[in-house]
């Protein structure tokens, strides 16, 4: 776990501000949730036999001894607050996002905190392909708007109740008839979750999953019509994907599409964000049946991409410098920076009458594009001296004209 401290908090800033501006134009609001909820909520939303509830949540006792867990992740928290609302009887599509902490005990390394921030979105009450479609596009139109390169976008069908039994069984046959040579990790999921074999990292395991069915081979016809239709609609919208049969996601409400958007800049944690369908989730978790698709970024893995590729320069920002000398011009200082910072205009001083030298170097040294000069003397005129630092010229404005004067800088 980890400070964000300027000048790298404006990046995140900007990353927020961006989401929400895109989001919005999807009819996209913000839902804020609690960093902590029961655990049941993950064991049943999660899943039980996933990684995140089986060894990465912080989960402790209140003093009331009930059992309670930092979020892993944000979905099973809006579809409880969705179905606690009563949402489903009034909105037929409801769409929300968040943004904030989520926690997992995993080994920390470059893009992967045990604290993290995420920023998601999900969209309940449409099975139609095309919500998916549109999920993506979303994801897709964010990362232009913040003008990141070298994303891939990876999809993948992982059928649905009714097709998936008959492939796992595919699958746990073909796995057990190459058991002694798979890692602990995938001999333990081998019955009990079998697709998730497909994320292990281990490279003999990599191998032997490599003869492995594919999911696709066990599709029924809704689910293969279904992703049809997803690649169609992102032909249509010119989203560029890749389908990677190997993506299986690692939270169990996930069915049909799932899909991740991966760089080859940022190491092992390649996924800046991903999500999928997940349409059994509400009614698992004590609501109607109602069918649900989203997405999660990890805030920081955006970070550091902005950074690789020079991207995440805070927005210059205008500074006039006030300058104070004599006790006079410092009790009038005040009243004059207030009213221009309320013209939106960024106002620094020192909050003391320094020499004129000292506070001549801050203003360099913050950047200022003008220094107001506020003297006793300039006080009695109702006059202030303004120099323009980058044209070193120097004019004398009336007080009250000043906040025109800087009109243009405030915007
Ligand atoms: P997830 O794949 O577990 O999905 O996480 C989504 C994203 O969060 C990842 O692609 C990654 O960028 C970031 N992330 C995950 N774990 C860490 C970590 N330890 N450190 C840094 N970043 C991390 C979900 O959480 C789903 N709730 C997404 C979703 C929403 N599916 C449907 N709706």
């Amino acid at each position: 776990m980890y400070d964000v401290m300027p000048p790298r908090s404006a990046v995140w800033q900007h990353i927020e501000d961006t989401a929400a501006n895109v989001f919005a134009t999807y009819g996209y609001a913000e839902a804020r949730l609690p960093a902590v909820e029961k655990t049941e909520l993950f064991v049943r939303g999660v899943g039980e036999t996933t990684s995140v509830v089986e060894k990465e949540m912080y989960t402790f006792f209140d003093r009331n001894e009930r059992s309670l867990s930092l979020r892993p992740e944000g979905t099973a928290s809006v579809v409880r607050a969705y179905i606690e609302t009563g949402a489903y009887a009034t909105e037929a599509i409801a769409k929300y996002w968040y943004r904030g902490p989520m926690f997992r005990y995993e080994r920390p390394q470059k893009g992967r905190q045990r604290q993290f921030y995420q920023i998601g979105a999900e969209l309940l009450g449409v099975e139609s392909p095309y919500a998916d479609a549109e999920v993506i596009a979303m994801m897709d139109q964010l990362i232009g708007a913040l003008e990141l390169e070298n994303v891939k976008l990876e999809i993948n069908s992982i059928g649905c109740p009714k097709c998936r039994p008959s492939f796992n069984e595919k699958l746990i046959a073909y796995l057990k008839s190459v058991e002694n040579d798979l890692c602990s990790d995938c001999t333990r999921r081998l019955e009990r979750n079998p697709l998730r074999v497909f994320d292990c990292k281990n490279e003999g395991c990599q191998e032997i999953l490599a003869k492995a069915p594919l999911i696709s081979s066990g599709w029924c016809e809704e689910c293969s019509a279904h992703f049809s239709t997803v690649k169609n609609a992102l032909d249509s919208l010119n989203v560029s994907y890749v389908v990677n049969e190997r993506i299986v996601r690692g939270l169990d409400y996930y069915m049909r599409t799932a899909f991740e958007f991966t760089t080859d800049q940022l190491g092992a944690q390649n996924a800046i964000s991903a999500g999928g369908r997940y349409d059994g989730l509400v009614r698992d978790l004590g609501g109607p049946e109602v069918a649900g698709v989203g997405f999660a970024m990890g805030i920081e893995r955006l970070v550091l991409l902005l950074e690789a590729q020079g991207k995440a320069q805070p927005p210059a920002q205008d500074i006039i410098y006030c300058a104070v000398l004599g006790e006079a011009a410092l009790e009038k200082a005040l009243p004059i920076i207030q009213q221009l910072r309320s013209d939106c205009v960024r106002v620094e001083w020192d909050f003391a009458s320094k020499s004129l030298k000292a506070q001549m170097r801050r203003a360099d040294k913050l950047g200022a594009e003008s220094v107001i000069i506020l003297g006793d003397d300039e006080i009695a005129k109702g006059m202030a001296q303004v120099r323009n630092m980058r044209t070193k010229t120097q004019a004398e404005v009336r007080l009250s004209d000043l906040p025109m004067h800087f009109v243009n800088i405030g915007g």
